[in-house]
């Protein structure tokens, strides 16, 4: 192209990766990193040639099809998920959409070993108890957690980072794992993982259950008030996924009567409110949406926005074109 294609960028990005926004395209950095509202990314539409999102930038169908001209050709979305776009209404108005997918899955699944650890372990609660000044010195039957070890371990979406959170309980604290995935995967470094045939299996027979499915319309309430009554008492529930493929009302419910032990949370199903039913339970560990959130995998995926742009632009193949 002669002239260097007009680049939007909705929130802020990495140093390097705005660095290189900025040697490549004529571009749009959003200095204050506020949140876009549905005319402000309408405007963006109609006058970038393409615009790097994320999930907090709603493509809903009214963005994607308002007011006929949009000049926009392509949405790089710095993020794995795209459940932040109506894709059919993206395809209509003929525009490319990527993700970031492999460059945060080891990053996720380290949040979601996280939260499984804090769980178990209540370790967060234990640590607020010290920052209160209320620590009184060890005591033998003080602090006590649930040891992961033998414990079976349930992957509700046996993709990329749920395979990695596999891996890490089945090496790191030698836990059994099964799993629920659409179709059939062999992981060579998991050799005893059992697949499952239903996702109700899965709920019933794991001491804790990780989520690890797309977002989306498909997904919504996904894992059901029906699904979540079947897990065992004493049983711990991992979402590192969406909030909304969880209904969160009926979970908050069993977690208020204690009939599953707790959950470990990076996602909400109205982000970034957190239902102050939830906020008031001494059973979770409550996390802001950092899954992938350091500094050399948020990097990597804005690298990787970058690389999708660039390869549109150029009339090049896109490393990771959803549509
Ligand atoms: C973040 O939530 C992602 O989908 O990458």
């Amino acid at each position: 192209m002669s002239e260097r294609p007009r680049v939007i960028v909705t929130r802020r990005m990495p140093e390097a990766v705005e660095a290189r926004l900025e040697a490549l395209f004529d571009v749009q950095l959003n200095i204050d990193d506020h949140q876009f509202d549905n005319a402000e990314l309408i405007g963006a539409l109609q006058s970038a040639d393409g615009l790097l999102g994320t999930v907090t930038d709603p493509y809903s169908k009214d963005v994607l099809a308002a007011g006929g001209a949009l000049r926009a050709r392509i949405i790089a979305n710095f993020a794995v998920g795209y459940n932040n776009f109506d894709l059919e209404a993206a395809k209509a108005a003929g525009i490319a959409i990527s993700n970031t997918p492999g460059v945060l899955t080891e990053a996720t699944a380290d949040t979601a070993l996280t939260l499984l650890l804090n769980v178990l372990r209540g370790t967060w609660r234990f640590e607020s108890m010290l920052r209160r000044g209320d620590w009184q010195g060890f005591g033998p039957t003080s602090c006590l957690g649930v040891s992961p070890q033998g414990k079976t371990l349930g992957i509700i979406g046996m993709g990329r980072i749920g395979r990695a959170m596999a891996r890490r309980c089945y090496h790191g604290l030698g836990m059994k794992i099964i799993y629920y995935n659409r179709s059939p995967v062999a992981d060579p470094e998991v050799p005893e993982a059992r697949a499952c045939a239903t996702m109700g299996e899965v709920m019933a027979e794991a001491d804790v259950v990780s989520l690890h499915i797309p977002g989306g319309a498909e997904n919504r309430h996904r894992i059901s008030r029906d699904l979540l009554e079947m897990m065992k008492p004493g049983a711990y529930l991992i979402n590192t996924a969406r909030g909304d493929v969880i209904d969160e009302a009926a979970l908050i419910d069993l977690l208020e009567n204690r009939r599953i032990a707790g959950a470990g949370l990076d996602v909400f199903e109205n982000e970034p409110q957190v239902p102050e039913r939830l906020l008031a339970l001494d059973n979770v560990s409550l996390l802001p949406h950092l899954g992938s959130a350091t500094i050399e995998t948020r990097t990597a995926m804005g690298m990787l926005a970058v690389d999708n742009l660039e390869a549109f632009f150029d009339g090049k193949p896109m490393p990771s074109r959803v549509v």
